[in-house]
């Protein structure tokens, strides 16, 4: 293990004094050289954690199915760009611009961008093909629709106890959290309200489907959490650039600042309804009836295949897992509820 971002924080702390976690945050996750982001793939299924794209094409179809359908209220634009904020590996960008062939009007204006600002990352999503910018500030007004999944929880937060900062600060050759009281504590992402300022001021006509972990109304946001190859790390500060962390997105105050950005708001709903809403069953529906005709043919291999993909495909409906993240919906002036949320 590499100790050299722990000993930059900790000579940081030296120098200014205990830490914001939201300093804590950027720099575990996204420092240049050795921040978790720097490498260049986490989101793989091999890597620390998968994600609704990346676990079954039929997320991206009904996204597709969304897109498409957000291009008919508008009235057919042209071009009408869908862009993948945070895109990561570029699995939903990739996903988006496939399932869209089978509509060739739509393909025709459709323009799908990926937004990284993980350098390598991106570097990998423009030679895979894709249009790539590493901060959505690069892109001109749009009309479109912006889908961020799983982005706003690896957004940097600030940690509160009531009124009071959570700091982190260093002992010896350790970094060690400033209060003892840390895990029932509220995030407050100031940045994750600039992302919103900046969508307001970067879609000219549209909307954005925001899809991730998080909290709204009277509900207990979870803990602050770690992963790493899958598991949870208990101790989020002992090593910081080796562990994705993760906090719970306060989905009010993500609606609060676009109302005050001037976007219409709908939800937060669950996956679980958004994707039913999109037409999940009749995808479903369909694969079954493929599965049948393929083992009737005796395509065994095939028809297990299929089942195989029915059985990750119900991953994301899962209530108790990919199910249960939210879905909050914004829109510029004058349009109606996207599909997944009306
Ligand atoms: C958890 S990954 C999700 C990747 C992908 N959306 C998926 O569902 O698999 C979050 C990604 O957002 C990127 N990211 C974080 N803040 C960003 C920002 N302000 N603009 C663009 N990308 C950002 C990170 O570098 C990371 O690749």
């Amino acid at each position: 293990m590499s100790t050299r971002l722990r000993d930059k924080i900790i000579a940081r702390i030296r120098e200014r004094g205990p830490l914001p976690f939201d300093e804590f945050m950027e720099t575990a996750l996204y420092d240049s050289d050795d921040g978790f982001f720097a490498g260049a793939s986490p989101a793989r299924p091999e890597g620390h954690f998968v994600t609704s794209p990346h676990l079954s094409p039929v997320f991206e179809g009904l996204l597709a199915a969304q897109a498409r359908d957000a291009w008919h209220t508008m009235e057919r634009p042209d071009p009408f760009v869908v862009v993948d904020l945070g895109a990561g590996e570029g699995a939903l960008a990739r996903g988006i611009a496939t399932a869209a062939t089978s509509d060739e009007a739509f393909a025709r204006a459709l323009r799908v961008v990926a937004v990284e600002r993980g350098e390598i990352a991106a570097k990998h999503l423009a030679s895979s093909g894709l249009t790539v910018a590493t901060s959505l500030a690069d892109l001109e007004p749009l009309t479109g629709v912006v889908f961020a999944n799983e982005l706003f929880d690896n957004v940097p937060f600030s940690l509160f106890a009531g009124d009071e900062e959570i700091m982190v600060t260093e002992e010896g050759d350790r970094l060690i959290w400033q209060s003892r009281e840390w895990r029932s504590l509220r995030p407050v992402s100031k940045r994750s309200g600039e992302i919103v300022d900046q969508v307001g001021r970067t879609l000219a006509r549209g909307y954005v489907l925001i899809f991730d972990y998080g909290f709204s109304g009277n509900e207990e946001p979870e803990t602050v959490r770690g992963y790493r190859g899958h598991r949870l790390v208990e101790e989020l500060l002992d090593d910081p650039g080796s562990s994705d962390i993760t906090g719970p997105v306060d989905f009010d105050a993500l609606a609060a600042r676009a109302r005050s950005n001037g976007l219409q708001v709908w939800g937060p709903v669950s996956q679980r309804d958004a994707l039913m809403a999109l037409g999940y069953r009749a995808t479903l529906d369909r694969m079954r009836a493929d599965q049948q005709q393929r083992e009737q043919g005796g395509a065994w291999r095939g028809a297990i295949e299929v089942y195989a993909e029915r059985g990750q495909a119900a991953m994301l409906v899962d209530p108790a897992g990919l199910g249960a993240l939210k879905v909050l919906a914004l829109g510029t002036k004058g349009l109606p509820a996207p599909r997944a949320l009306s």
